[in-house]
């Protein structure tokens, strides 16, 4: 059924729109108010920066871009649009920076990490507001991100004094060898705009705490959390230098080549999508430097026939529509066993009413708006492409004009295939298909089915099963029984176009070391 059709069949906005009142209301018309005044909500207004940071220098520039709210597009402020000539100062003070950096102690790298936590916490509420008026995400939402974003500092604070290495035997007598793990160099960090401040640190703490210098990229749409971030860093003691934060929207290109294809750089990593990655990975190889990259997913969300449907559908929300579903591990497809199919949908789409789409800083508000333009047309190819292949729109459906811009009502597909292109491409917004199985090599056929392969769920409460379906999955990561994965304790990465390495973790620090082997000659097996 066209979405047109099904509209006027009273289906598609189900979904609860936040009452429109100050800002919300007044923006979502056209030409809404030009700018708004973020740090007239800040207790510390310090920490809103409109400048980048290069050693101790607050850089400015002639040349500056815009950032909007993508809630209601007014507006927040300006930064530089640094040139490559910019970006390679950038580069030249954290080679100089890494000079002594990598001698400190990292006992003390470890102290400069846990002030940097405290610091984030302490300023928890200044830090989300900035997010949400950058990102859009609801104000609770950004907050959990502030304290997931700050446990990445705690946990490699932690790390830091444990990067041992190892005392070896080897086959020649007489020999013995030691391996010691140093600092790789300077770090490049392009980050992206679904996770302004998480993002940073799950990458910044683990190259800190292993000596590292840094120049950071973060997305043009989503500057200020890393700016604030860095402002914190400083204030912790992270020395100048060795932290570094550089904006750039139209020199965009220029800027990835530089850091790539530059030798003072010896790693690079970036969290974004497939089609960059392999750019990235090309510009790099004539420099040779470590990479580490996060890329796209197309999550699989596995139901089985034993399970409470209820807890199940509890878990799917919280994977599927956190940021608005503007993450590489939300679930994408959602797979569930025939028996409890039509059970499931009723449930979900019942759970999906209940949610609240308006600005992030209104009360009550449960999911925000989409981050551009082009993430509203893609969702809306993908509803209207699996309508259009037999799926049936049973919540939502729709853009929210109403609400403003860029917003996209929750929606559930029934009836979802393998024809669709949500089968095979990750929707990145607020789009739950769901297909359905009637059997485990049917419903891990389907889940394999991809190029990519970053994070997937199953849920069943039979404990075999949930074993053997985990390890058949070609995912770098998977949930059992939950739809919350990410943890700063634990190694996230993917496999396949999902790209490579680990982050967070006990794994995370070795993406910014270099394994050094020591061989001693002339050693006596004891003395005389
Ligand atoms: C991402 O979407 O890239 C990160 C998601 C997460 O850390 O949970």
């Amino acid at each position: 059924m066209p979405i047109t059709e099904i509209k006027r069949a009273g289906l598609a906005a189900a979904v609860k729109v936040a009452r429109q009142r100050s800002t919300a209301g007044r923006f979502s018309q056209r030409n809404m108010a030009t700018a708004v005044d973020v740090t007239a909500k800040l207790t510390d207004k310090s920490l809103f920066k409109q400048t980048a940071l290069v050693g101790a220098q607050q850089v400015t520039s002639s040349k500056v871009f815009e950032v909007t709210d993508p809630a209601t597009q007014a507006v927040i402020g300006t930064v530089p649009d640094l040139d490559v000539a910019a970006v390679d100062a950038a580069i030249d003070t954290a080679h100089d920076a890494f000079v002594s950096f990598r001698g400190t102690s990292p006992f003390e790298r470890a102290r400069v990490l846990q002030r940097w936590n405290a610091l984030m916490l302490e300023n928890i509420d200044d830090l989300a507001t900035i997010l949400t008026y950058e990102n859009g995400k609801p104000l609770a939402e950004a907050k959990g991100e502030i304290r997931y974003s700050a446990s990445f500092l705690e946990w490699f604070a932690g790390e830091a004094p444990r990067a041992y290495g190892d005392v070896l035997n080897t086959s020649v007598s007489g020999h013995r060898a030691l391996t010691i793990k140093q600092p790789v160099g300077v770090v490049s960090v392009l980050t992206p705009w679904n996770f302004p401040a998480a993002m940073i640190t799950r990458k910044v703490s683990a190259a800190v705490a292993a000596g590292c210098t840094v120049v950071i990229k973060p997305d043009a749409e989503t500057p200020y959390s890393a700016l604030a971030l860095a402002e914190l860093a400083r204030r912790a003691g992270v020395p100048d230098g060795v932290l570094n934060v550089v904006t750039t929207k139209t020199a965009l290109a220029e800027v990835g080549q530089l850091m790539c294809a530059d030798e003072r750089v010896k790693k690079l990593s970036f969290t974004g999508s497939t089609a960059v990655g392999k750019l990235l990975m090309a510009q790099s190889s004539a420099s040779l430097k470590k990479l580490s990259f996060e890329l796209g997913g197309n999550a699989p969300f596995i139901v089985f026939d034993d399970v409470d449907v209820d807890e199940a559908v509890a878990a799917l929300v919280a994977c599927k529509f956190r940021g608005s579903g503007q993450t590489c591990v939300c679930a994408n497809r959602v797979l569930v066993h025939t028996r409890v199919y039509d059970e499931f949908v009723e449930k979900l789409v019942r759970a999906v009413s209940g949610f609240t789409v308006g600005n992030g800083f209104a009360d009550g508000v449960t999911h925000g708006p989409l981050i551009h333009a082009r993430a509203l047309d893609k969702v809306t190819h993908h509803v209207a492409d699996a309508v259009a292949h037999g799926g049936e729109i049973r919540i939502g459906g729709s853009k929210l004009p109403g609400v403003g811009k860029l917003f996209f009502a929750p929606t559930v597909v029934a009836n979802a295939t393998p024809a669709m292109a949500v089968a095979h491409e990750e929707t990145f917004g607020p789009l739950a298909a769901v297909f359905r199985f009637e059997t485990e090599n049917e419903a891990l056929a389907l889940a394999n089915d991809a190029d990519v392969g970053l994070a997937s769920y199953v849920i069943t409460n039979d404990v075999r099963r949930a074993l053997r379906v985990a390890e058949s999955l070609q995912f770098g990561m998977v949930g059992v029984n939950t739809g919350i994965i990410s943890d700063c304790a634990t190694p996230f990465g993917g496999v396949k176009f999902s790209g490579f390495g680990r982050e967070g973790s006990k794994y995370g620090m070795e993406e910014y070391m270099v394994v050094k082997t020591v061989t001693l000659g002339g050693m006596p097996p004891y003395a005389s």
